[in-house]
Order: structure tokens, then sequence, then C-alpha cells
């Protein structure tokens, strides 16, 4: 005969990979980096009054990052802000040299779209984001993801479930939302 010594789902166990990227949450605390290691950002502060979209991607120029991910994004700047989408903010494992030169390369001269370096991952680890990505970069990187903040609390959320794929998180799926 089957015993059971505790009632079965006594305890509730919250995996803390849901806490962050969820709809109500506040963005993590952790800095960022705008143009140089030494211009730090704090995008909890950044989106407190307003409304925002923040993407979270691989990597700075890689093919599906830089030539479509983020492009679309740029093609439909007016449509966001149209919607009262104040600043796009992407946010990269990558330093801010190489977040800087990508924000040049991509040249949104309007200054609506703004990248930031996570050079420690601590950003995107703080928001349950990192995915195993050595094998391509050589270490851990941000899921594909994109998410609406209104006056600091997220709204929308839009995560690839592998991680990588642009489906969910396009420009167009995020702009039907608002
Ligand atoms: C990309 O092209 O964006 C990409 C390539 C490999 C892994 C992850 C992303």
């Amino acid at each position: 005969m089957l015993r059971l010594t505790r009632p079965v789902c006594s305890r509730v166990a919250v995996p803390t990979f849901a806490r962050l990227i969820s709809t109500g949450a506040a963005l993590p605390s952790a800095q960022l980096r705008e143009d140089s290691p030494s211009q730090k950002v704090d995008l909890a502060d950044e989106t407190s009054k307003g409304t925002f979209i923040v993407v979270g991607v691989p990597g700075a120029f890689s093919p599906g990052c830089s030539q479509r991910h983020i492009p679309e994004y740029l093609k439909l700047a007016d449509d966001f802000k149209s919607r009262g989408v104040k600043n796009l903010f992407v946010v990269a494992v990558n330093d801010a040299f190489v977040t800087k030169a990508w924000k040049e390369q991509l040249s949104d001269a309007s200054g609506w779209a703004r990248f930031l370096a996570d050079p420690k991952g601590e950003f995107s680890n703080e928001f349950n984001a990192l995915f195993d990505a050595a094998a391509f970069f050589g270490n851990k990187r941000s899921k594909r993801y994109a998410v609406v903040v209104k006056d600091g609390k997220i709204t929308e959320t839009f995560v690839e479930p592998d991680a990588t794929g642009i489906d969910k998180s396009a420009a167009e799926e995020v702009l039907k939302t608002l």
C-alpha cells in the first residue's frame, strides 16, 4: 500500500526564475553602462515615469540582433512613439565600447533607442534572463525578450522560449499590444 508520510504539495516551491520577468514587477536595480564603462544607468529609475520598452538580446552585432530584431524596432519607432513609448532600451551582455559601436552602426539619430551594456550580466541575472551561450559567444548571455514598462512596472512580457528566436519579442508583436 502506498503510504504518504507528508501531504502532497504541502509546500509550494516558487522557482526564482519566475521572479522578475513578470507583469507587475519592477526592473532589476543592477546598474548598466551607456557609451562608456563610467557612465552608469539605473534602468529602474529611467523608466519610473512613462511608457518604455526594454529589449534583451543575446549579443551586439550578432546577425539576428543586428540585421533583424533591433532594426525592426527602429523602423517602427514612429509608431511606438505615437503610442507613447518614450524610449527603447536595448540591453546586451557586452561591454560599453561594444554597445556604443553597435548603436552607431544601427544609427538611430533621434536617440529614441538607447543601447545599454550589462558587462558582468548582473542586470540580466537579476532578471533571470541569462542562458548558457558559450557555444556562440563564449559565456552566458541574455535571452531575447521584450518588456513594456509603465511608470516603473512591467505591464507586458515577451520572452523567447528558446532564448534566441525572434518571434514573441519581435517589434510588430509588441506594437500590437500598445
Ligand atoms: C543571433 O544571430 O542573434 C544569434 C546567433 C547565435 C546565438 C544567439 C543569437
